[in-house]
């Protein structure tokens, strides 16, 4: 766990945890009550984020990683370096979001934070938290991961 300063090395991954915490402030989360929010730092240096959107039919809910994935790849923004999620008691990324998030960046770093405050846990890489992802190799290789 780190706690960041204000130190310009620092201050991108800063910046990225305020916007992942306002993006949290955006949730739709009237089931769990647990808002979450994300932000993701493309190569290019562009911000995407999103909140956590549920669902009356519970398994249509989004996660805010998937939806902040979205944003990026909506505005054809598919190469990424980081990503921030911040949620009340600290989560990582779900396994849904892991192989959604490796289809574009299997070396995406991840950091997990709060609503408040610049603690975060972290660095996580992303191929390390999902091995043996799904990938377009194993489709057209079915056989070449057993
Ligand atoms: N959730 C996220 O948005 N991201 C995560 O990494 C874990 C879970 C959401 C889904 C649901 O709306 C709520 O948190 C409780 O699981």
């Amino acid at each position: 766990m780190i706690n960041i300063d204000s130190t310009a090395d620092n201050q991108s991954l800063q910046n990225l945890v305020l916007a992942a915490q306002q993006a949290a402030l955006r949730a739709y989360a009237p089931y769990s009550q647990f808002t979450v929010g994300c932000a993701l730092l493309s190569k290019s240096g562009r911000v995407y984020t999103g909140c956590n959107i549920e669902n009356a039919s519970y398994s249509v809910t989004l996660c805010a990683e998937r939806v902040a994935a979205a944003q990026a790849i909506a505005h054809q923004d598919r190469e990424w370096d980081s990503l921030v999620v911040v949620s009340p008691q600290r989560v990582s990324a779900c396994g849904v979001c892991r192989q959604f998030l490796h289809e574009f960046a299997p070396d995406l770093t991840i950091w997990n934070g709060f609503l408040e405050g610049l603690s975060l846990e972290g660095p996580f890489f992303l191929h390390q938290l999902l091995p043996g992802a799904m990938t377009l190799r194993s489709i057209h290789h079915p056989l070449s991961n057993s």
